[in-house]
Parts: structure tokens; C-alpha cells; sequence
């Protein structure tokens, strides 16, 4: 998963199993998009295998013979997103590409996967208690919603999705329940499953084992994102005793369906786009309100990449489609999942810590984080760094990291290890030290990692400390012959503070694929989540942790994505008429910028984060369900802002379903309706369009203007006056680079925001800007 699990096992299966026949080297895996359907949505049989037939005749006169095609084609996709996944040759790949019918063809690309206070701390409740205004009771916890994932599957008898106080099947939905798997029953609660691997296998170069054709999750993830979205109530839920609460998801009472994509990794990547765009042509068909993706790779062209392509169908099929925006940062332009039509979520923390402290001989305490079992003595325990317990053959580097084979068995021994974070896994470390016989561990932070600590479940008792604490660590088992410690067993502590900041892991803007479209676009909880988990693996997910919990503390970006879908979840029940956009824009407008302490929400290194690791900052439910006015976008915005970024008349036609779409004379890009600013390239000065709708009650709005550094902003109109609802009025923004000294430097970004009040409503926006030149 994207998020540092990778299965030792899963990896030696897929290599005894999938690789034992040779894999023909010249012909690989492709996608050929074809854009839109010209069949109405409401398909028939006929229709269906027209377009089959279609896709056979338009590929065999490539191949020769519509037979080949028939044996190359691995998934027509044929209801709402129109193209074929196939095995080419590079050649003829190039050559279908060059056809005007063609948007694009590119490679089956891997793609990386990417509880419970969490609502608490997002104010739907207080100390367990649902407060009668909480948008949880207004929309009665999403029970009209429909949320699917792309995901691992999940795990059905998992309590999380017992469908207890649940309500009959709502009448639109279509999907199945594809059970390969004996004992896999579907209920009210989780409606729909269906796998795809058939991209998977193309990849791999032989066929999947027949036990994996199903929608069950032998790893985790799945379940564990899908419950964060709609997990039915499921109280006394916790992990080894911590965390204790009742469970439950963002849309509890939402009906689920699971769409498993992802499988033992293969080259490091466990979902393949081929799958993907599979996923979503059915997701479509049977009816899902909303879909969680916490998966991604790369950011690449929007129609180069079956996470965005898929998305796209489903957005102008009203779907509310929710990405993790990666696990890569803290480095900059790192953010994936990109494209205008999704909303990208990046993570930050609770203000829940699992806490245990870590007691020097010295004297000092210092405070640690993690969910393991005490050790077994109350006693000191003699101090070792992973460096001083070097193997012969191995260099200290390593050792100081605790990877596997570096650390001597004799030296470890009934002591507690200090060990440096760094890249690899850190519940790996836990095992490497528990192999050597160590008693305890603790996960000393490195300079990157500062102050973002992990509640794993270690295999043994261990505790992970940030990086000034690390030092005084590594100095004290230095500084004596006789270094000796203690780690605490780990309790819960609530309100702490400061919460949220940013994870260091939230992949950050700007964004490199449009820098004119700032993501991520909010932040969610993402640290220590508690959720639903598989009973096929450990909580660490590694092969000899032989434990089985049917809750588990994940992190990543993976986890505030399937919060996001939640709260989307309860918006589609309250106001199900609101377009995605519309959807996004009530969630972006009411987020907020400050953090527990009334400062600035900072990073895990504490200095101040910006909008390219947050967005528009940290979601509130309750507010979004009344944001006053949003900014809307409808399909024809969409292709618009295709039209700016370059696609030309022939492609765009192949998206817009019927040839009355035109782009505009001038389409800017900066005008697209967004309710993010971001100017990449600032030279003298520039006027952004934007356009409110009122879906609130009549008011009289006033702009206010928080400065960008060596940047003015001024907005004209700066009052708006709605008479009534659903009434839209424009407001043009100019931003001016102000020539003085100690003014912005090329290619630096400067923040910025903007807000609109009527004394009740707060519409915020995010002002991002660069200047072309250095003024
Ligand atoms: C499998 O799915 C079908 C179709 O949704 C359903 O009717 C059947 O009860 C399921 N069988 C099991 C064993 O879950
Ligand atoms: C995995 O990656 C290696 C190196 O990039 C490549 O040679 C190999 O073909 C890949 N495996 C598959 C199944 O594509
Ligand atoms: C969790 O809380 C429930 C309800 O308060 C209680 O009955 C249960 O014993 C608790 N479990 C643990 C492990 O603390
Ligand atoms: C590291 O944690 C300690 C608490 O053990 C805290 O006092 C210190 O301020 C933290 N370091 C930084 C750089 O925040
Ligand atoms: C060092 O030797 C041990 C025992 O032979 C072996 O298990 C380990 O993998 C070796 N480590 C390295 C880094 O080569
Ligand atoms: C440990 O202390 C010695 C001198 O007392 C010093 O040379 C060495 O750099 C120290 N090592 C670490 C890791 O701090
Ligand atoms: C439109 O773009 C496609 C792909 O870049 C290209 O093949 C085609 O010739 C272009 N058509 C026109 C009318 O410019």
C-alpha cells in the first residue's frame, strides 16, 4: 500500500506464482480511450454489444482480423466510458493512436494504494454525544447515500458492515454481489461487490490464481477505507485495548459496495489502470452517489491515466469522486490525483495521541507514541543504538536504520534499541529488533520525519519519538558506559495539542500537471485512524506477526480520502440536488486555516504549512452543510477548461456525447471556475474571473482580502447582493506584483486568501501566486 505496508509475503507469492511462466516480452498491456458513448444512458443489450462489436471491427483493422482483435482485447469498456484495454506491440499501439476516433493510448500503468475519534475532532459529535444541529442528524448519517471504493476489497462479516438499523436496498441500485468466494454474503449495508483483475493478469503475463477472483481483502486496506467512509455504528471497538469507542464511518447509515482493483503488488504497484477504468464504468452502471479512491501513482496527462479518465465519466454522471492525494511529501509538486474534477485530499492529524513516554536513567522523559504491549518487567532496561549493535558483516548505516541482517543477535539481546526511522518500514524495524531478541524498541525521527509520530502496532513493546528527542537519545546512550531506559504502555490521550498539523507524508503542491489548479484541496484527519481490518493478515502485515484485529491504526492520505467521502456521503443525503462541484465547493469555502491552539496550521516540522499541503485547509462537516454560496461548475466547464489546456475541437467532441459543444473564442484557464486561486506565472498583472451561487438565504456579501506578500489583490465588484436562491453574480480579482525591494523572487510561491461574508456565511478561497519574474 502506498503507505510503507508492502506484504514480504504477498511479494514471494506473486513471484512464486505469477512469474513460473516467462512472460512474451514484446507485447505489453495498453489502453486505447475512445472518449463518450453516442448511446443514450439508459443502454440496451443491443447497444452493449454494438459497441463490443465496435471496438472488435476498429481493432481487428489494425490487427489484421477482428478475431485477433477478439483475443487481444482484455475489457471492452462499453456503458459510460468508451475504449478497449488491450496487448499490443508498441508499433501498432503507436499507430491506433494517430486515429482521429483515438483520445489517447497509453501502457496499463501500476498504481500504489495510498478510527474513532476522527468525528469528534471534526465536531459531528461531542464526547460520543450527536449534537441535534450536526449535519450527522440533519442528514441522517448519509442513509440515502450510495459509497463505493476502489480499493483491496473487503472483509464482509466485519462488524463495520453488518447491517443492523439499516433500511431496504435503495431502489436504484443495479450493482451485484460478486461472491466467487464461499460464505462472501452481501446485506443492506454492503450492497455490491465486484473484483477486476484481468488488467492485473495482462500485466503480470499469466493468469490470476482462480482463489483471488474475489472482491475479498486479504490485506487490509480495502476494509479499512470503506468503513472510514460508511461503517455502521460498532461500539467498543479499539486496538489492543486503545482507542476505545463506538466506530463508525462519516455516512454510517450509507449503503456500501466494494470494487476491488488492487492485489498483491507486482513491481511495487498493486492496482492496474486497466482495472481501474473497469471499476468505474460499472460503479456508474450500478447507481454509487459517491467513490472513495485512495490509490494513486504519478501524475500524468488527464486522459493518460485511468484514475482521472474514470473520474471524468463519473463526475458528469454526478458522482462525487474523492483522491487521496499521495504519500510523497513532504517535497514540493509531489501531489497526485490532480484533474479539476476530483476532490484531492490531503492529511494531517488528530488531536488523539497514543502516548507512551520513554523514561531515561538520566532523568529525562520523553514523549513517544505507539500502540504495542508493555514490557514485560518494571524495571530499566540496558540502552543500545542500532549502530553499536552492528553485525560483523553489515554497515553501521543500515544497523543505525535496524534493517533486516544488519543488527547482532548477542548484542541485542534482552535490551531496548534505538533506532533511526529513516525510508523503510518502521513495524519492519520492530520485527528486525524483536528477531535479535531485543526487549524494546525506539523509533528515533530523523530531520524529515520532525514531530510526525505513528501509532503502529509494533510486535514488540516500543515507542517512536520526534527528532530533537531522538538526539537526546542517541547523546545519552552515548554519554555513559551504562545507558539504561524504560518505555511506558501506551494510553490514550485526547486534546492534544497542537492538532491538526499536516502529515509529513501529505504529498504537497503545486500541482504539475495544471499549476492553475491548486491541490491538494483539503485536508482531513490521516494520522492513527481507527477502522474496520481484514482478518487474511496481521496489523502490521507482516508474515510472522501472527496477530489478528478486527480494528486497526492506519496513516496515510488512503485514510483522510475515505473521510472526505463521508462527509460528501451526508451532503448527497441532505442536499442530494448539488453538483459535485457544488459539493467540493461547500467543503473547500468552510474549511479552516487554524489549528487547535487559534494559530496557523503548521506542518510536522512546525513551521507554518501552506495551501500546497492543505488546500483550503481542514474540512468542517457541520459548516459545509450551509456554506451561503458556492462555485459551480457544470460539464460544459469542464470541457472548457480542456479547450484551455489545449485539447482541440476533434478530441473534445469525442467527451461531449453530440457535436453541439464548441470551445470558446478565449478559454482561460484562470477563469475556470474554481474555488481555489492560483496564479503560477504573475507577470505586471492579471484578472481572474470567478462566479457565486446563492444556496443560502438572500444576503449582502462583503469581500475581505488577506495579502499575499509583495502581491496586491483587489476584487471588483466587493459587494454581492443575492435577492434570491440560485441567483449567480461575478466578481473579478486582480492581482498586481508590486515593484519594491524585498518583493517576490521568481518561481516563488506567496499566499494568500480571499473571503466573502454576509456577517453569518465565511466563502473562503485560497490565494496562491508566482511571479514570471522577480520584481
Ligand atoms: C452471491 O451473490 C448473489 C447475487 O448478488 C446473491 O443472490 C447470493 O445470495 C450470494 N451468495 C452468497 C453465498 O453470498
Ligand atoms: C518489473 O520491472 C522490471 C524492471 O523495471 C521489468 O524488467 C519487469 O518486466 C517488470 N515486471 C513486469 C511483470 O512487468
Ligand atoms: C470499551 O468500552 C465499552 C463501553 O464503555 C466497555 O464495555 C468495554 O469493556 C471497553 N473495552 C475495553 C477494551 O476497554
Ligand atoms: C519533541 O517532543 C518533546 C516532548 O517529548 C517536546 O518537548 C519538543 O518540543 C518536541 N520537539 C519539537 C522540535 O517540537
Ligand atoms: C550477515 O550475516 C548473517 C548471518 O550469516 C546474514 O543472515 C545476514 O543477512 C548478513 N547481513 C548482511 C548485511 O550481509
Ligand atoms: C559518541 O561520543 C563520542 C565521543 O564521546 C563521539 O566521538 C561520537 O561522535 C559520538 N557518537 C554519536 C553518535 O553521537
Ligand atoms: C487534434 O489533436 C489530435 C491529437 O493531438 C491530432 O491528431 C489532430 O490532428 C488534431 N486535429 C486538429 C483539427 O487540429
Amino acid at each position: 500500500m502506498w503507505f510503507g505496508k508492502l506484504s514480504f509475503l504477498l511479494q514471494l507469492f506473486v513471484i512464486s506464482s505469477l512469474f513460473q511462466v516467462p512472460a512474451f516480452a514484446i507485447k505489453k498491456s495498453y489502453i486505447v480511450y475512445l472518449g463518450s458513448h453516442a448511446h443514450a444512458p439508459q443502454v440496451s443489450e443491443a447497444d452493449l454489444h454494438r459497441v463490443t462489436h465496435s471496438h472488435h471491427e476498429f481493432l481487428g483493422s489494425f490487427l489484421g482480423s477482428t478475431e485477433k482483435a477478439k483475443e487481444a482485447i482484455i475489457y471492452s469498456y462499453k456503458r459510460h466510458i468508451n475504449g478497449f484495454a488491450t496487448t499490443l506491440e508498441e508499433e501498432e499501439a503507436a499507430q491506433i493512436a494517430k486515429h482521429p476516433k483515438v483520445v489517447s493510448v497509453f501502457l496499463n500503468r501500476g498504481r500504489k494504494l495510498h478510527t474513532t475519534h476522527s468525528w469528534d475532532f471534526m465536531l459531528l459529535e461531542k464526547d460520543g454525544v450527536i449534537h441535534p444541529s450536526s449535519l450527522w442528524k440533519k442528514a441522517r448519517f448519509g442513509e440515502d447515500t450510495i459509497i463505493g471504493n476502489l480499493d483491496t476489497g473487503v472483509w464482509p462479516e466485519s462488524e463495520s458492515f453488518r447491517d443492523k438499523g439499516i433500511g431496504p436496498v435503495p431502489s436504484k441500485w443495479k450493482g451485484i454481489c460478486q461472491n466467487h468466494t464461499a460464505g462472501f454474503v452481501c446485506n443492506r449495508k454492503l450492497i455490491g461487490t465486484r473484483y477486476f483483475n484481468k488488467g492485473y493478469a495482462a500485466y503480470a503475463g499469466v493468469p490470476v490464481k482462480s482463489s483471488l477472483n474475489s472482491a475479498r481483502d486479504h490485506e487490509g486496506h480495502g476494509s479499512h477505507t470503506l468503513s472510514t467512509a460508511g461503517g455502521n455504528f460498532v461500539p467498543g471497538a479499539n486496538v489492543f485495548g486503545l482507542g476505545n469507542g463506538t466506530a463508525k464511518g462519516g455516512s454510517p447509515k450509507a449503503r456500501v459496495a466494494a470494487y476491488k482493483v488492487c492485489w498483491p503488488p507486482i513491481n511495487g504497484s498493486e492496482c492496474f489502470d486497466a482495472d481501474i477504468m473497469a471499476a468505474f464504468d460499472a460503479a456508474i452502471h450500478d447507481g454509487v452517489d459517491v467513490l472513495s479512491i485512495s490509490l494513486g501513482g504519478d501524475p500524468s496527462d488527464y486522459f493518460s491515466d485511468g484514475v482521472s479518465i474514470g473520474a471524468f465519466h463519473a463526475v458528469k454522471n454526478g458522482i462525487v469522486v474523492v483522491c487521496s492525494a499521495g504519500n510523497s511529501g513532504p517535497a514540493a509538486g509531489t501531489v497526485s490525483n490532480v484533474a479539476p474534477w476530483m476532490i484531492t485530499v490531503g492529511a494531517s492529524t488528530l488531536d488523539r495521541e497514543f502516548e507512551t513516554m520513554i523514561e531515561l536513567r538520566n532523568g529525562m522523559r520523553l514523549k513517544g507514541t505507539s500502540l504495542s504491549k508493555p514490557l514485560p518487567d518494571d524495571i530499566f532496561y540496558p540502552l543500545i543504538t542500532g549502530a553499536q549493535a552492528k553485525a560483523d558483516n553489515a554497515s553501521a548505516k543500515d544497523a543505525m536504520l535496524c534493517l533486516g541482517g544488519s543488527l547482532d543477535p548477542k548484542k541485542v539481546k534482552g535490551k531496548i534499541l534505538a533506532c533511526l526511522r529513516g525510508l523503510s518500514a518502521r513495524v519492519d524495524k520492530g520485527q528486525q529488533a524483536s528477531l535479535a531478541g531485543a526487549a524494546g524498541m525506539i523509533l528515533c525521527n530523523d530531520e524529515a520525519s520532525g514531530n510526525e509520530l505513528i501509532a503502529d502496532p509494533h510486535v514488540l513493546p516500543a515507542s517512536q519519538i520526534n527528532y530533537t528527542d531522538g538526539i537526546a537519545v542517541f547523546n545519552y546512550i552515548n554519554s555513559t558506559d551504562d545507558p539504561l531506559g524504560f518505555i511506558t504502555p501506551p494510553t490514550a490521550k485526547l486534546n492534544t495539542k497542537p492538532a491538526p498539523f499536516m502529515a509529513s507524508f501529505s504529498s504537497q503542491g503545486p500541482n504539475t500537471i495544471t499549476p492553475e489548479i491548486l491541490k491538494p484541496d483539503i485536508t482531513a484527519p490521516g494520522v492513527n485512524i481507527i477502522a474496520a481490518y481484514t482478518q487474511a493478515t496481521s496489523p502490521t502485515d507482516q508474515d510472522f506477526d501472527k496477530r489478528r484485529v478486527p480494528f486497526n491504526t492506519e496513516s496515510g492520505t488512503s485514510m483522510s480520502c475515505p473521510h472526505v467521502s463521508g462527509v460528501v456521503g451526508l451532503l448527497k443525503t441532505l442536499c442530494p440536488h448539488w453538483s459535485p462541484s457544488a459539493i467540493r465547493s461547500a467543503i473547500m469555502t468552510t474549511a479552516r486555516t487554524r489549528d487547535n491552539t487559534v494559530n496557523p496550521m503548521m506542518s510536522a516540522s512546525f513551521v507554518e504549512a501552506t495551501p500546497f499541503s492543505y488546500g483550503s485547509g481542514h474540512i468542517r462537516p457541520n459548516r459545509a452543510m450551509d456554506p451561503g454560496l458556492i462555485y459551480d461548475l457544470t460539464a460544459n466547464d469542464y470541457l472548457d477548461f480542456l479547450c484551455a489546456i489545449g485539447y482541440n475541437k476533434t478530441t473534445i467532441q469525442l467527451f461531449s456525447e453530440g457535436p453541439n459543444y464548441k470551445c470558446p473564442e478565449s478559454a482561460s484557464l484562470l477563469d475556470f471556475n474554481y474555488p481555489s486561486i492560483s496564479v503560477p506565472r504573475l507577470s505586471g498583472s492579471v484578472t481572474v474571473t470567478r462566479r457565486l451561487k446563492n444556496v443560502g438565504s438572500p444576503g449582502t456579501y462583503a469581500v475581505r482580502i488577506k495579502r499575499a506578500n509583495g502581491i496586491s489583490v483587489s476584487v471588483e465588484p466587493n459587494v454581492l447582493r443575492f435577492k434570491s436562491v440560485g441567483e449567480e453574480k461575478s466578481f473579478r480579482v486582480t492581482l498586481k506584483a508590486k515593484p519594491k525591494r524585498g518583493g517576490v523572487a521568481k518561481g516563488d510561491y506567496v499566499f494568500g486568501g480571499l473571503t466573502w461574508s454576509d456577517g453569518k456565511h465565511y466563502v473562503r478561497s485560497p490565494i496562491v501566486v508566482a511571479s514570471a519574474a522577480a520584481v
